[in-house]
């Protein structure tokens, strides 16, 4: 799948959404090899071997892990997913100070060991970490980004598929803005086959989508992380999932469209506040679509989301 000869990839993180994101990548062959890094050795070495107790199962990838993070050396994708977690009822925005600092730390020593690493970053709040992560690197826009709204958008396809009966990847809709609360689909793009979502006859006999309905989506797709984490503390399988595509998408230099989420630059009137618009991930990184069309309502919804995101940035400086 990668167009790289003995890619690496290496998963900071060995918690429920590091461990997942490499459970993944090794189901899916994203990377030939797949390196975790954590600081709690035990924990590491732990899940590396739990991983590795799979490989008569999974295809020619191969996994390491360790605390010391040479691990990581030569990496062409870092993951980083290390940071406190969300508690039931906490928004990701909370979690900025925290891991900020963190990010602020292990950046420079990873860049030390992997210099001209892709880095994706799905610590929360993914976005302003993104902004955070790109001042301390100094790196190109497009070589460190965030998962972004790439798995509200497989919740959002996922639900919009059973209502219409359609598969998933039939869907063509995106999330975009804030990994967050101010999220919102772009419904003015939104088509299942060819057709627009509104005019949509389901197979089923259902009645067509109407309006109001696809608000309701839109909200609960917005709130699914905090319902799953209501039952079970944490989300990390789709997570975990949505990451090892976008990895396929930068190993594989495969120039795939994916909603993922870099520091703006003259897009729509928006500078300097990361948040995830349709961009063209590659082996280059990721690149915003400057093309892309919004309704009114939709650009003030990203700007909304701008505005939200630059005050939690700022707050950090
Ligand atoms: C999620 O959306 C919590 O950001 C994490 O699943």
């Amino acid at each position: 799948m990668s167009v790289i000869e003995n890619s690496k990839l290496t998963v900071v993180g060995a918690g429920a959404v590091g461990s997942s994101v490499a459970y993944a990548a090794l189901i899916r062959g994203s990377a030939r090899h797949v390196a975790l890094y954590d600081i709690a050795a035990e924990k590491v070495e732990a899940e590396v071997l739990d991983l590795a107790h799979g490989a008569q199962f999974t295809g020619s990838s191969d996994i390491i892990g360790a605390a010391d993070i040479s691990v990581a050396a030569g990496s062409h994708v870092v993951v980083i997913t290390a940071g406190a977690k969300q508690n039931p009822g906490q928004t990701r925005t909370e979690l900025a100070g925290v891991n900020a600092g963190i990010l602020r730390k292990m950046l420079p020593q990873l860049l030390e060991v992997a210099p001209n690493a892709v880095y994706v970053i799905v610590t929360n709040p993914c976005d302003v970490l993104t902004v955070i992560g790109q001042e301390t690197t100094g790196l190109p826009p497009e070589r460190i980004f965030a998962s972004g709204t790439v798995l509200d958008t497989s919740r959002l396809r996922w639900k919009l598929a059973q209502r219409a009966g359609v598969s998933t990847s039939s869907v063509h809709a995106h999330i975009i803005g804030e990994h967050g609360d101010t999220e919102f689909p772009l419904w003015s793009h939104a088509t299942i086959g060819t057709v627009p979502i509104l005019d949509w006859e389901p197979l089923d006999g259902q009645p067509r989508f109407t309006k109001e309905e696809l608000d309701g989506i839109a909200v609960d797709v917005r709130d699914a992380a905090y319902t799953v984490i209501r039952g079970k503390g944490a989300t990390n399988y789709a997570i975990g999932l949505s990451s090892a595509r976008i990895v396929e998408a930068i190993l594989g230099d495969q120039h795939a469209v994916m909603p993922v989420s870099t520091v703006l630059s003259g897009f729509h009137g928006i500078d300097g506040v990361a948040l995830s618009v349709p961009s063209v991930v590659s082996s280059a990184g990721a690149k915003p679509i400057h093309g892309t069309a919004f309704s009114d309502d939709e650009l003030g919804l990203l700007r909304r989301s701008a505005g939200a995101l630059r005050d939690v940035a700022d707050s950090l400086r």
